[in-house]
């Protein structure tokens, strides 16, 4: 028998996001996000979630545009870092290290360490309640060679992306490949 949990956000896992954007002086910053994911497959959009404290926030919204940064769990301190310093405080891309790199399509910086760069300009802004829904349009996708797989995406397995559970609060790696999508069910 299954036991009523509550109204709770119980998605496992959801990714980790690492949002780049440029303040009001051109300060270029990052924030990690969890709640955010793929909204929809033409025209390519994907949905990140903040409240409006964060720095981030005002930034999306002033210059209508952010990049989502997929980090590897051999950063897994900075993608951590990211989601507890603002950049309100500090410049987290010269305290990580980390080169900002201008957008040639939005107005807004990514990672050139990182492995996997969505460039986003603001499509729709939703109010829902503590978090702002803030969906952008993949104007392009830029992966390094490392990384990439044969079929013109990224390789899961070489990517290595972080993965978060809410709850618990922990991080995790991808585990196997347990099937092939669009196939396995034919079996049925
Ligand atoms: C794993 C993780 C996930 C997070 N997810 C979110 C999120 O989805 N939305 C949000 O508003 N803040 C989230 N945060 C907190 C922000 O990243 C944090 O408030 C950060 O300091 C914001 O940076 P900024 O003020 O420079 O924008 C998360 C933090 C961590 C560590």
């Amino acid at each position: 028998m299954k036991k009523s949990i509550g109204a709770k956000t119980a998605i496992y896992p959801t990714p980790v996001l690492v949002i780049g954007t440029y303040d009001k002086t051109g300060k270029p910053n990052l924030a990690t996000v969890a709640w955010g994911g793929v909204c929809c497959s033409r025209p390519p959009c994907v949905a990140v979630s903040l409240r409006k404290a964060t720095y981030s926030h005002a930034n999306i919204v002033a210059r209508k545009a952010f990049t989502v940064n997929i980090l590897s769990v051999a950063r897994l301190a900075e993608a951590d870092y990211y989601g507890m310093a603002s950049g309100r405080e500090e410049n987290k891309f010269s305290r990580t290290g980390v080169t900002p790199v201008k957008s040639d399509l939005v107005d807004a910086p990514y990672g050139k360490e990182f492995p996997l760069v969505l460039e986003c300009r603001l499509k729709h802004t939703v109010e829902l309640g503590l978090h702002t829904q803030f969906v952008g349009e993949i104007l392009d996708a830029k992966a390094d060679e490392a990384v990439m797989g044969d079929n013109e995406y990224p390789d899961i397995e070489k990517l290595r992306p972080i993965l978060y559970a809410p709850g618990s609060q922990k991080y995790y790696a991808v585990g196997e490949c347990v099937g092939d999508a669009f196939s396995v069910g034919k079996s049925i």
